[in-house]
């Protein structure tokens, strides 16, 4: 039988989401990773009472949960920015000046490596060879890439995408 979750228990992330919703949505998946994935696709990220409600619902050990998230690199425990921002560390843009965009990035969205906005906006993260190494040092959002870049320009393109979700 499928429990649900109390109105105290849906907000221990601070994260608020209909539990009815989520149980239909996962009760019938094709195996847990896939759960999973349409949990976090619907969400952004895997809350821990997110993680209890596909529990629940597929009636499976929570732990079993927790193991298939920790698991895939494609699952986020942690709240992911709308934009997602990664600069290529690959040799190529090592040696073009990735470290400048870092640094100009983490000091302009106040953030580090991996860490995302308290507003949730942006979140910055590394990659490895993007493939378009002509263009280096890179930056790419989830749709975008952006090539030749220094600090003073990598600091543009977030600040044209956060006013851009300023407008949304
Ligand atoms: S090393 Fe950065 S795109 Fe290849």
């Amino acid at each position: 039988m499928v429990q649900h979750l109390t109105d105290d228990e849906r907000t221990t992330d601070g994260h608020a989401f209909d539990p009815d919703a989520l149980t239909e949505l996962v009760r019938d998946a094709e195996g847990l990773v896939e759960a999973l994935r349409l949990a976090q696709d619907a969400i952004g990220w895997l809350p821990s009472e997110v993680l209890r409600q596909i529990a629940l619902a597929r009636e499976v050990p929570l732990a079993r949960v927790h193991g298939v998230a920790t698991f895939y690199a494609s699952f986020f425990l942690e709240p992911r920015g709308r934009n997602i921002l990664r600069v290529c560390r690959g040799t190529a843009c090592h040696v073009g000046g990735a470290d400048r965009l870092v640094e100009a990035l983490a000091k302009h969205l106040r953030i580090g490596l991996g860490e995302t906005t308290a507003d949730l906006e942006f979140t910055l993260e590394s990659a490895a060879c993007l493939g378009c190494c002509s263009l280096a040092p890179v930056l790419a959002s989830t749709e975008q890439t952006w090539g030749r870049l220094d600090g003073p320009s990598a600091v543009a393109v977030a600040a044209r995408l956060g006013a851009a979700g300023e407008r949304r």
